[in-house]
């Protein structure tokens, strides 16, 4: 146990922040955790009495919270107040990609990191160790330090390490990644400070996966760890184009070339193209440092990972335009699955955004299903309002565009429709009894499975025509 640190605030109640901070409480129940955030809407969905209303849907998370919750894991927006408490301080907030100015759409915007900054130099106390949580740009904790030291204190004796340590959780298996880390990366330059985080990860964490470097290795190692699997992902789906073309499948590929250990098996699975959060934003950061140190081929073999994960979304919407006739212009089409990846509610960067929106340009009148995404979030991400009626009935036949309309039923979003389009591995969807659901669809029914999740033996018995994500046969 840690005897020195006995408090820490998190600021950021986010995807990163709430489960990360739940497990420390449960793992640590001798600290007090102060997890904050301005968002008092978040805040509150995070003091809910109904679990199923925290803010951030994974797996085992509603019972360590159950668990910890007002015990030694409080959710508060009193953010100057927990800061000035805590021994450390977790930066865990949002850096989005810059939309303006320099480094627009590819350097992350820092400012809630360095309001952070400043907040923590104002209100802490004493000893203060501040902790890059967030996926930053490297050298973004010499940016803290200098904002720490330059800004007024609240104490004359206050003082601050600054450490790098990022977080590799995947969302939907957060709880386990975080529980059974397969690595732990602390970046920084005071020896003391490293030392009394890593005490704190020992509590749970073997000491040989507690890997120590300097800051900007670790800053860097983030980046670079979400640029390699990003790149596996854009690898296999270029692949699976080649597949389509040539008779080859995909699944097979993955698994001959994955039986290769120097190559692997993870990481394999031909999708719609990745999503999430941290991929596209982590590259983008990485192409522009390259440019950045005048390194343009560098910034060009990476950006090359982002450019063919969006043509490869923009492909597959193509292709269900032209299996379905050449025109989709007030066809009903199901969509299964908004969310980035099965098992979150989160939506980021979701091929499902893209793919939607461009059926929607074509007119397609989409029933969108999602167990976990509300419609009010995928209103957001189209940047459509939803039609809340029969779109059947509804539509303005004088308007070249389509619409969407979200059902909490698949049986609402399959009657009548053309087809149906899987773009997020629910396990739900792979046991739906398509000898039933196909005789709801309008003949000829197509399904497209972007996720290999549903079995062609059984679509094919139902008499669907089908297509699978790199099935060339
Ligand atoms: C990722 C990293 O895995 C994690 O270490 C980091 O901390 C944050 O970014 P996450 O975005 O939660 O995590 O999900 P991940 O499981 O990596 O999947 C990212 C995207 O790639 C998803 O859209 C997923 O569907 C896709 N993917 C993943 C594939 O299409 N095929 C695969 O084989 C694996
Ligand atoms: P991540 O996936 O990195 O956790 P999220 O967007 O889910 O990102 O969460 C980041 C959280 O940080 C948001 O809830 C946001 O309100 C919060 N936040 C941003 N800036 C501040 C700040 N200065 N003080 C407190 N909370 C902040």
């Amino acid at each position: 146990m840690s005897s020195q640190i006995k408090n820490i605030c998190c600021i950021g109640a986010g995807y990163v922040g709430g489960p990360t901070m739940a497990v420390f409480a449960d793992k640590c129940p001798f600290l007090t955790i102060n997890v904050v955030d301005l968002n008092e809407e978040r805040i509150k969905a995070w003091n809910s009495d109904d679990l199923n209303k925290l803010p951030v849907f994974e797996p085992g998370l509603d019972v360590i919270i159950e668990k910890c919750r007002n015990k030694n894991l409080f959710f508060s927006t009193e953010v100057e107040k927990y800061i000035s408490l805590a021994d450390i301080v977790f930066i865990s907030v949002n850096t989005p990609t810059k939309t303006k100015g320099i480094g627009a759409g590819k350097a992350s915007d820092l400012k809630w990191v360095e309001a952070c900054a400043r907040q923590v130099a104002k209100y802490s106390s004493g000893y203060t160790i501040v902790v890059e949580k967030s996926t930053l740009p490297v050298k973004t904790a010499e940016v803290i330090k200098t904002i720490l030291e330059a800004s007024p204190k609240n104490q004359e004796k206050a003082s601050f390490d600054v450490l790098s340590n990022p977080e590799f959780l995947a969302e939907g298996s957060a709880i386990n990644d975080l529980e059974n880390p397969d690595r732990v990366l602390i970046g920084g330059e005071n020896p003391i400070a490293i030392s009394l985080l890593s005490e704190v990860y020992k509590n749970w964490v073997p000491e040989k996966k507690i890997l120590h470097t300097n800051i900007w290795s670790s800053e860097l190692a983030k980046l670079t760890a979400n640029a390699f699997l990003a790149q596996r992902v854009s690898s296999i789906n270029s692949i699976s184009a080649i597949c389509e073309a040539t008779g080859a499948d995909v699944r097979e590929v993955s698994r001959a070339i994955g039986s290769d250990t120097r190559i692997g098996p993870k990481f394999l699975d031909s999708g719609p193209g990745f999503g999430g959060s941290c991929f596209k934003k982590d590259i983008l950061n990485l192409v522009y440092l390259c440019q950045y140190f005048g390194l343009p081929e560098v910034a060009n073999f990476w950006e090359g990972v982002v450019i063919l994960n969006e043509w490869h979304q923009h492909r597959i919407s193509k292709l269900i335009v032209k299996k379905l006739f050449g025109t989709i212009s007030s066809k009903k089409i199901a969509i299964l699955g908004f969310a980035f990846k099965a098992n979150t509610n989160d939506t980021r960067e979701s091929a499902a955004i893209t793919i939607c929106k461009d059926l929607i340009e074509e007119g397609a009148l989409l029933l969108i299903h999602d167990p976990k995404v509300n419609p009010t979030q995928i209103a957001k991400d189209l940047g459509i309002d939803e039609n809340k009626n029969n779109l059947m009935k509804s539509k303005n036949p004088n308007s070249p565009d389509g619409e969407w309309s979200f059902t909490d039923s698949i049986v609402n979003a399959l009657n009548g429709a053309d087809a149906a389009i899987v773009l997020t591995e629910w396990e739900e969807y792979g046991k739906l009894d398509w000898g039933e659901l196909s005789k709801l669809m309008r003949r000829p029914s197509w399904i497209f499975d972007a996720r290999s999740t549903l079995s062609p033996k059984k679509l094919k018995e139902a008499g669907l025509n089908y297509w699978r994500i790199g099935d060339g046969s």
